[in-house]
């Protein structure tokens, strides 16, 4: 596959089958992605890498916490409050075409609630991902995570993995960080499924559709 074609058929994957990751191919996809840039290089990103019988306990020990109903404070907010048009029926639009696939109506509320409570359990991948950085680091930093995390979810389909990019885990920095043995002067800023897809999932052959590029780009002095 060319760039452009991994970019297209990458997908935020949500049911994943058994297939074991080794720690090898893990360690290929991450020595590509170390090759992102960032500002004055400084690679501001730290990984860490769950699985097996670790990511088994640590989910147990997440999941603990967020069912005892207390919520955390976040280390930043995921969205603005409120979070305007168009942004705002984008993401409802998202939501629905997930639901729609996996054939969860608006009121089932319970239903809808399971399939959130499936990020903590990276949607049953092999191998989970949490991507931290110091907590003093800035926007500037945050930027260099995105890219490097987009990296990472390319050169993983380039190996035949899937990803599912989560900011779910940054709702419960406390909880993770226990969990999964981070400093405390890290910010939790993404966490990631990778595996195999059970790519006959209706939940993974969502078509989340893109705007064009008149409606983002402004081309001046061509
Ligand atoms: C920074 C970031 C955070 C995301 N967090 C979640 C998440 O917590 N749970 C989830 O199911 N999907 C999450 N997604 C996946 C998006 O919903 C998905 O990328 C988007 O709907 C577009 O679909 P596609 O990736 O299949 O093209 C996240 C994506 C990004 C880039």
């Amino acid at each position: 596959m060319n760039v452009s074609e991994i970019v297209r058929t990458r997908r935020a994957v949500r049911s994943f089958s058994d297939r074991p990751v080794k720690k090898e191919q893990v360690e290929s996809v991450l020595r590509v992605a170390a090759n992102a840039p960032s500002g004055s290089n400084i690679q501001p990103w730290h990984v860490y890498v769950m699985s097996g019988a670790f990511l088994d306990k640590a989910l147990v020990e997440i999941r603990d916490k967020l069912y005892t109903g207390k919520l955390e404070a976040p280390e930043f907010p995921t969205y603005p409050e409120p979070l305007q048009e168009p942004y705002r029926t984008r993401r409802s639009e998202c939501g629905e075409r997930m639901y729609g696939a996996l054939n969860i109506a608006r009121e089932d509320k319970s239903s809808r609630v399971k399939q959130v409570m499936k990020n903590y359990e990276f949607f049953g991948a092999p191998v989970g991902l949490i991507i931290t950085m110091e907590a003093n680091m800035g926007e500037s930093q945050a930027l260099d995570i995105g890219i490097f995390a987009q990296t990472v979810m390319l050169a993983a389909r380039e190996q035949g993995l899937d990803t599912c990019p989560q900011v779910s885990w940054t709702l419960w920095p406390r909880a993770v960080k226990e969990a999964v043995g981070i400093p405390v002067d890290q910010k939790v800023m993404l966490g990631m499924a990778m595996g195999y897809a059970n790519s006959e999932e209706p939940v993974n052959r969502i078509e989340h559709p893109r705007e064009p590029v008149s409606s983002f780009a402004v081309f001046r002095g061509f």
